[in-house]
């Protein structure tokens, strides 16, 4: 491993894991996230506030998803492991019964924006 590499990515590290009660910087924008919602269809599997016919219970309600410490009961709660997450669940466990269903990345950015509205 490269010590100098770990060295230098420290801070950034640490500069993630603050993010405290404030919302994190996102570059999604959480009324487009909305409309994505709806279109993937998420509220199939999903119950989340605000949107119509979300009421789905095959997987978790994303009510407060914003205060949740692990996604998933895995990953770290934040934007980026949120945006992982939402891409690939299948990547973070073979396992799991959420489907990848070919999230863009736009896409999720701005998911992840509306999700982390849900406090
Ligand atoms: C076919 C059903 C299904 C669909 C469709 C689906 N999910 Fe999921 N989702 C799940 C299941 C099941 C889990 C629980 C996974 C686990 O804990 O391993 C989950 C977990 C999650 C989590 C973590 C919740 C928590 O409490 O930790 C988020 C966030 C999430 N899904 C977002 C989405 C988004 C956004 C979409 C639409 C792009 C979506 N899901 C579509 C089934 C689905």
């Amino acid at each position: 491993m490269n010590r100098k590499l770990l060295v230098c990515m420290a801070p950034l590290l640490l500069i993630a894991g603050c993010g405290g009660e404030e919302t994190p910087d996102l570059p999604g924008d959480p009324v487009k996230g909305k409309l994505a919602i709806t279109a993937y269809g998420c509220g199939s599997c999903h119950v989340i506030p605000e949107i119509p016919g979300a009421n789905g219970h095959t997987g978790p309600s994303l009510a407060r998803i914003a205060k949740r410490t692990y996604l998933a009961g895995v990953l770290p709660n934040t934007p980026e492991e949120m945006v992982r997450w939402i891409r690939a669940p299948e990547m973070v466990d073979p396992r799991t019964a959420m489907p990848n269903m070919a999230v863009s990345v736009g896409d999720a950015h701005d998911i992840t924006a509306y999700l982390y509205t849900l406090r």
